[in-house]
């Protein structure tokens, strides 16, 4: 994580499918809807997205074998997804957000800001490629106050994704009820 390619190589996949949403509104005269078929792959690619970013980083940490490639490596990659995806996500939203999908969205934002805190808290510790804090010897008092820190983002972090989830299905069930399957 010494370098920002994960956040060079997002904002490249999100100029690119931006620049492919403005053809679309060009072409079609008009926002694409949530429920059309260009705005639901929006919805379904950004969601599954958000879950790799939701899931894949926090399996790699756990699994602890060198194994499954390197820490800082899924942790570039958790970026990278936890960025594009909510960007294909809004794009998806056709800028409208009432009730519960509003919320959601809100809750999405929420996340990404949030990362980006927990990206430069985490980058202040000085770490091997997998992910193993070093230099605890070298400046333990400094170590110890952003250690802290790092635990007080996750106790934040952490929940917020739960709420965005569990609100993100009811939207899906309900939005594919409704909006789908009663079309
Ligand atoms: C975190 C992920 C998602 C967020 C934040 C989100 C957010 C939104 C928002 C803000 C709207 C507009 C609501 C309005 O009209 O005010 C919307 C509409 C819609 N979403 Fe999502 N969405 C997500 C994922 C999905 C997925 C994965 C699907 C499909 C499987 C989906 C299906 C729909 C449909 C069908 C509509 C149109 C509803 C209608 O026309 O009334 N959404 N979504
Ligand atoms: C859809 C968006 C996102 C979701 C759902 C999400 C979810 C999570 C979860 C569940 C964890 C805890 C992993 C664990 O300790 O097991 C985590 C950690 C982390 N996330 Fe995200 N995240 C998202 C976006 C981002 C973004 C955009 C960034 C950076 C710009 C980011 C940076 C981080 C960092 C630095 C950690 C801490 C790594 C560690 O302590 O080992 N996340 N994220």
């Amino acid at each position: 994580m010494r370098n920002n390619y994960e956040l060079w190589l997002a904002f490249i996949a999100c100029s690119i499918i931006g620049g492919i949403y403005g053809a679309v509104v060009f072409l079609t005269r008009g926002i694409p809807p949530a429920s059309d078929l260009f705005g639901h792959a929006l919805g379904i690619f950004g969601f599954i997205m958000m879950i790799m970013t939701e899931l894949l980083y926090s399996l790699r940490k756990r699994s602890r074998s060198a194994r499954w490639g390197r820490m800082s490596a899924w942790l570039q990659f958790h970026i990278f997804t936890g960025l594009v995806g909510p960007f294909m996500v809004l794009l998806h939203t056709s800028w409208k957000f009432n009730g519960l999908a509003g919320v959601t969205t809100l809750f999405t934002v929420v996340i990404v800001l949030s990362g980006f805190i927990g990206r430069y808290i985490y980058t202040r510790i000085p770490r091997t490629a997998d992910g193993l804090e070093v230099g605890a010897i070298v400046s333990p008092e400094m170590i110890a106050r952003t250690r802290r820190l790092m635990a007080l983002w996750h106790t934040i972090h952490i929940p917020i994704g739960m709420a965005l989830f569990t609100a993100a299905f009811i939207h899906i069930g309900a939005a594919l009820y409704y909006a789908t399957l009663l079309r």
